[in-house]
């Protein structure tokens, strides 16, 4: 069986609203933009997962919560790679040499083996993180111009006090260029960023991130800023990571085409949360929540037939401050009834890992 490589319950990111001083005279309840509100998903080993959603509903602070760059407010994250062993090991010793635990619970940790991500302190947390990585979306942005390439992809290595000598980073840097497509590494390590190309650019945000050998990454719209002709390239180039590394990717993106082309099963995100998830094909094929039945509706297609069936939703975007009660999709659902303004639905099976949370589905509780 498939081992999971990571599992996340309930993930909440809440942020407070400041109140102005009128507001906070008039009403003493703190509020909240509900970012994340009860995130459930698991991603397993050599797996790219994919959350879909519209802008703002929360994908990014998924991604973040779960590498603790932003704090969760609630909600379990637990990591299962193999490189947790070397902090699993120390922290196990660390309680047993400190009496916290008796030699039989550590054993017993040691077998169950997840690692409580929420929970590390922040030193163990840093330790963790050269495992699970992040891509960035704008790699105009996330390199820092006066910095050459070299200097970029090493970094990590020096901030990490990975390689005991320069000839052993280089070894490393060289490495990484490599596996993230810019051979021969020799003629891109002393260029600067704006001397690249912007698809050379986001390979080199990748190289930082590969260079730490890691077996998570968390890619966050890696592709969005970039030209048409060079997106498949770059997707290819993830593809070979999973492939040829056993890489395991959390692919973010808010495109319904790139996740279908690209991943083995989809969360799809509204307004904090995933209404539905599962195998690829499955969703895009049978979808069962009106919102995804929404989004591929819109997916650009030659064929007239399927455009004249497009759902154009209505209303705005709302607002993860004020959520709506009942159903948080209902002001826009082209299908709702009057329980959806009341009650929130139940997540039910649909079919084999393929789940809703929808009043329309009367499938068995999950
Ligand atoms: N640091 C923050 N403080 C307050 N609100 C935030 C913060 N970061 C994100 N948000 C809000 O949380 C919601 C989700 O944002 P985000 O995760 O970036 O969405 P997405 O990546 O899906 O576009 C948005 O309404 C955004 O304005
Ligand atoms: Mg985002």
């Amino acid at each position: 069986m498939v081992k999971d490589i990571l599992v996340v319950k309930d993930l909440q990111v809440w942020f407070p609203v400041r109140q102005g001083f009128i507001e906070s005279l008039v009403s003493k309840e703190q509020r909240y933009v509900k970012a994340v509100d009860g995130v459930s998903f698991n991603i397993k080993e050599k797996e790219i997962f994919c959350l879909v959603g519209e802008s703002g509903c929360g994908k990014t602070t998924t991604g973040k919560g779960i590498l603790r760059l932003v704090e969760p407010t609630g909600g379990s994250v637990k990591y299962y790679g193999k490189g947790k062993e070397i902090l699993l090991k120390d922290m196990i010793s660390d309680a047993l040499a400190k009496g916290k635990i008796t030699k039989a619970q550590a054993e017993k940790m040691t077998a169950e083996g997840g690692i409580d991500v929420r929970a590390l302190h922040k030193s163990k947390m840093k330790k963790l993180r050269q495992k699970m990585q992040i891509i960035f979306q704008d790699p105009y942005e996330s390199l820092n111009p006066k910095q050459s390439v070299y200097d970029i992809v090493a970094e990590p290595l020096v901030v990490n006090g990975i390689g005991a000598t320069e000839a052993e980073r280089e070894k490393r840097v060289v490495k990484a260029l490599e596996d993230a497509g810019l051979r021969p590494p020799k003629d891109f390590m002393w260029r600067y960023p704006h001397e690249v190309s912007g698809g050379q650019r986001q390979r080199v945000g990748i190289a930082g991130s590969l260079v730490l050998e890691p077996e998570f990454l968390v890619a966050d719209e890696p592709v969005s800023m970039l030209d048409v002709s060079i997106r498949s390239e770059i997707l290819k180039l993830m593809l070979d990571l999973r492939d040829n590394k056993g890489l395991a990717f959390l692919f973010i993106t808010h495109d319904l085409g790139v996740a279908y082309v690209f991943s083995d099963r989809i969360g799809i995100m509204y307004l904090g949360k995933i209404v539905e998830l599962g195998p690829t094909e499955e969703v895009v094929k049978h979808p069962a929540h009106p919102y995804t039945k929404a989004l591929i509706s819109v997916v650009p297609t030659p064929d007239p037939e399927m455009r004249r069936n497009q759902i154009i939703l209505k209303g705005e975007r709302p607002d993860p401050s004020n959520m709506p009660p009942g159903c948080r999709f209902h002001p826009r659902c082209p299908f709702v009834m009057d329980i959806c303004r009341k009650e929130a639905p139940a997540t039910v099976f649909v079919s084999e890992g393929h789940w809703v949370s929808c009043h329309l589905e009367k499938g068995q509780a999950k």
